[in-house]
């Protein structure tokens, strides 16, 4: 039987470390929906877009055809633009493109279309919420601004993505700002999620936390994981 879990929360929280760790664990297919968004938004940028500009952006969504590939692979009209939705002009308008319903109603299908083929552990904004309502666990992961920000900064050295701390701490407020107040599935605790306050836990605690609660309820429900 298959089996759904939600990870949701703010920006940098940490969400896809974790997802992928327990992905592996649980033998899951873990599903990036922000690298969906991130990806359209590439797209847009590298056609010149103004990604303020609902109108021209939401034109181009024939046009577009993003895939996740295993290994966390992320093909747009298959180019592969992985290391691309990292950097720091990505992440200072996906938060325009993600308010789009038009296209969050067109990267949702496809979402929803892989949950419904694997057990799968998906994260981002709307997952409890909109996207798998049904969802048996649904997590809300959350840190405070300042240790989302230097985790997010020490990945991107790793990485070698050029930023500063301070750019980060000011993109991850951004963001949620404009994820938390547009009006079509916003960034919101769904009522039945568990918060995990990350910010004193580290990695591996997270990740035990999580398979318990996921361990917990599929016992729970008489669900063989
Ligand atoms: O990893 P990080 O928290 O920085 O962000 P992400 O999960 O890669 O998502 C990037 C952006 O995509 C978010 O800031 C949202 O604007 C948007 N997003 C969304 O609206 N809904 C989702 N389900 C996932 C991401």
């Amino acid at each position: 039987m298959k089996f759904a879990v939600a990870i949701d929360g703010p920006a940098a929280a940490g969400k896809s470390t974790i997802a992928k760790k327990v992905a592996e664990i649980l033998n899951f297919t873990y599903i990036d929906t922000g690298a969906m968004y991130r990806a359209f938004t590439w797209y847009c940028l590298e056609k010149g877009l103004d990604c303020q500009n609902h109108d021209e952006c939401v034109k181009v969504i024939p046009e577009v055809t993003i895939k996740l590939r295993p290994n966390h692979v992320v093909l747009c009209n298959g180019i592969d633009v992985t290391k691309q939705i990292r950097e720091t002009r990505v992440s200072g308008n996906v938060s325009y493109i993600a308010s789009y319903k038009e296209i969050r109603l067109a990267l949702v299908e496809q979402q929803r279309a892989m949950a419904s083929k694997h057990s799968v552990i998906m994260d981002g904004r709307d997952i409890g919420t909109y996207v798998l309502p049904n969802a048996e666990v649904k997590i809300f992961q959350i840190a405070s601004v300042e240790t989302r920000a230097i985790r997010r900064y020490k990945e991107n050295m790793e990485k070698g993505i050029p930023c500063t701390l301070e750019e980060i701490k000011e993109d991850v407020k951004k963001r949620d700002y404009i994820d938390s107040h547009r009006d079509f599935a916003p960034l919101k605790a769904a009522e039945d999620s568990i918060e995990l306050d990350t910010s004193n836990m580290s990695i591996d605690e997270v990740v035990d936390a999580v398979v318990s609660i996921i361990k917990k309820t599929a016992k729970e429900k008489g669900i063989d994981l």
